[in-house]
């Protein structure tokens, strides 16, 4: 299986990271080669040709890809139709506008290529990628985008098949979380904030998280996933503010048939959600079989994240698309 990595930020060092220590094994038990054959940044692209990924991984924190010999200036795009890959893994950055995500995703699948995912913004914006798959004959894997980690949409497909889900909820950022406990535990907001940004949770613009708007993107998905909706996120209910934030307040999603609302709110009783403390996660679903039933996790991050795309690679290498 040949892969092409788009975006080599936190989730991509550590998704070449784990590629470099399990795709050994990986590829003895399914029987197949995992062959990251280019990976670019803004800067352009490396094409790999059985280069170590750990050099790559060196080079991007060190002088950047660039100082490849291999480094071409080509962009992304031209590097999804010009070099011949199975898969395309685009993990850029979720922007307002879901580009460059958009384009690099349509780009794959003109090019006959699944795509995997983890660009939460590409998914909620007004170009639909799963009517733009379903068209191509491709497959599009997102597990990735909600709440990282945790197998949100691997659950509901394998484990929730006769279940009717009538609403989720639960503290689907991990960001707000750990400053709010890091301002619990003393520390200053400045310092939590900067600390989430150095251990890779925090989003390009840390106002998507602390301002709610990257739990909306997240509730957005699944509200179009589970009510089959086209809600947008211009649709949700956002009415988190960053004043909000203080001791004992988490950051709440909710997904109902009516839409999408994310607020500050105080934890007033012991449960689940007061157990999310640090980079944790709760995603809830309510549903006629299965009440309540619960996904926590105490640390979602890159490296969890990364596992996710990795899952998602192996599950997409078989598909032929819908
Ligand atoms: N971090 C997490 O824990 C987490 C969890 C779940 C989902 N996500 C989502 O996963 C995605 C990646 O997250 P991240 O934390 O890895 O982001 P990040 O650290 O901000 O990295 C983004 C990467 O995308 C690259 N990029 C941006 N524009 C590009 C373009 N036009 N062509 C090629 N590369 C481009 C950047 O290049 P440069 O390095 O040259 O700037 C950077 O390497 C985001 O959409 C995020 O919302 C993140």
């Amino acid at each position: 299986m040949r892969i092409q990595l788009i975006g080599l930020g936190s989730i991509g060092k550590n998704l070449l990271k784990l590629i470099n220590q399990k795709g050994t094994s990986i590829s003895e038990k399914l029987g197949e080669k995992i062959e990251v054959v280019s990976v670019s940044d803004t800067t352009g692209t490396v094409i790999t040709d059985g280069m170590p990924l750990t050099r790559i991984i060196q080079a991007k924190e060190g002088g950047g890809l660039k100082t490849l010999d291999s480094f071409e200036k080509i962009n992304a795009t031209s590097a999804i139709s010009d070099l011949e890959a199975d898969i395309v893994v685009e993990i850029t950055q979720s922007t307002k506008d879901g580009k460059p995500g958009i384009s690099h995703i349509v780009s794959a699948f003109e090019n006959e290529k699944n795509v995997v995912t983890a660009n939460k913004g590409a998914l909620v914006s007004d170009t639909d990628l799963f009517k733009t798959a379903k068209e191509m004959k491709r497959t599009l894997r997102y597990e990735a985008t909600v709440c990282g980690g945790l197998p949100v949409f691997n659950m509901m497909d394998y484990c929730m098949i006769p279940a009717k889900i009538s609403s989720v909820d639960g503290i689907f950022n991990a960001t707000s979380t750990f400053v709010i406990s890091q301002l619990e535990a003393g520390k200053s907001l400045a310092s939590a904030k900067s600390e989430a940004i150095k251990i890779g949770i925090a989003e390009r613009d840390q106002r998507d998280d602390m301002e709610g708007i990257d739990s909306a993107r997240k509730g957005t998905i699944l509200h179009r996933r589970i009510f089959g909706s086209n809600l947008r996120l211009r649709d949700a209910d956002i009415s988190a503010k960053q004043s909000e934030i203080a001791s004992g307040t988490r950051q709440f999603t909710e997904v109902t048939a009516k839409g999408v609302k994310v607020e500050y709110k105080k934890v007033t009783e012991k449960n689940v959600f007061s157990n999310a403390v640090g980079p944790s996660m709760v995603i809830r679903f309510n549903t006629d079989v299965l009440d309540h039933l619960t996904l926590f996790t105490d640390h979602d991050g890159p490296l969890e994240s990364a596992a996710t795309v990795l899952n998602d690679i192996l599950l997409s290498r078989s598909e032929k698309g819908a």
